[in-house]
């Protein structure tokens, strides 16, 4: 039986209207605003307020979800002008004593259609820095032998930004790619840096080449809007101001780690180092 706290959480509450962008550039001179009013409860997330308003209201309604637990970072968009992820927020969390919220598309993103931005130039920024683990063992990779092992400490090294989920809520915040289209931005420099910095890369001065660039890292100014907006509590703005001393330190001949230091140990005799 469900205890009473849980059914609380499912009680509706209160009636609230969201304000939603809608436009769709294929059809529609210009973008408006649509009012919607539905009843809430203190479990009722914006994504699940949406779902029901495309279900039962407006089946025009476009937004993009997918793992409805903050995984997979599709349903970014401005909430009450932030960045949020819906499918975590609750709608009583961001109305407060108002009875209404306001939805936007992210910033920084060409708009597909309502709430949905286009993801392109963004994907595409984080290609160019080639967010994989670059080797120069060629016949290692194609003929492994066994496992590229790692410290605790070099893999605390760039933790951090492993949580990355890509929703773009950090380059939809960032003044720099609101003026410089071409900037890489927060999310690819700070992607960038953590295989720069990756024991197992090898890709250090292929990587330098890309963001050490008119476009690229020295563009970022420090403001951290990108990291004060991360959903995930992952820093880029720290990232990139390291990724900074790394170009400069390099410049001096340094080096995170020796290239391909880590070798290959027999499969099957994984022992502790
Ligand atoms: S760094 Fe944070 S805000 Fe930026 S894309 Fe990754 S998860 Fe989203
Ligand atoms: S710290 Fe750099 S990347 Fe982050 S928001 Fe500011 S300018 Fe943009
Ligand atoms: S739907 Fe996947 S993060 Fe929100």
């Amino acid at each position: 039986m469900m205890e009473q706290s849980s059914i609380d959480l499912w009680k509706p509450v209160k009636v609230v209207k969201l304000r939603v962008y809608k436009y769709n550039p294929k059809k529609d001179f210009f973008p408006e605003w649509k009012e919607y009013e539905i009843e809430v409860s203190r479990g009722t997330t914006i994504l699940d307020a949406l779902l029901r308003i495309k279900e039962e209201i407006d089946p025009s309604l476009s937004f993009r979800y997918s793992c409805g637990q903050a995984l997979c970072g599709s349903c970014a968009m401005m909430v009450n002008g932030r960045q949020m992820l819906v499918c975590r927020t609750r709608v009583l969390e961001v109305a407060h004593n108002r009875d209404f919220i306001e939805l936007r598309p992210l910033d920084n993103f060409s708009v597909i259609r309502d709430l949905v931005g286009d993801f392109t130039p963004f994907f595409e920024k984080h290609r160019a820095v080639k967010p994989w683990i670059i080797r120069k063992d060629v016949e290692e990779l194609e003929n492994p032998t066994g496992e590229y092992r790692q410290t605790i400490e070099e893999y605390a090294r760039y933790y951090q930004f492993t949580d990355c989920l890509k929703c773009g809520a950090c380059y939809s915040a960032c003044p720099t790619v609101a003026t410089d289209h071409e900037y890489l931005g927060p999310q690819a420099l700070a992607q960038a840096y953590r295989y720069m910095v990756d024991s197992r890369d090898d890709g250090l001065d292929e990587r330098i080449a890309i963001v050490d660039s008119d476009h690229g890292c020295w563009r970022c100014h420090f403001a951290t809007s990108c990291s004060d907006v991360c959903p995930k509590y992952v820093d880029p703005g720290q990232g990139i101001q390291l990724l900074k001393r790394l170009i400069v330190r390099r410049k001096f001949g340094f080096r995170p780690h020796k290239p391909a230091e880590v070798l290959p140990s027999k499969i099957g005799e994984v022992k502790r180092r």
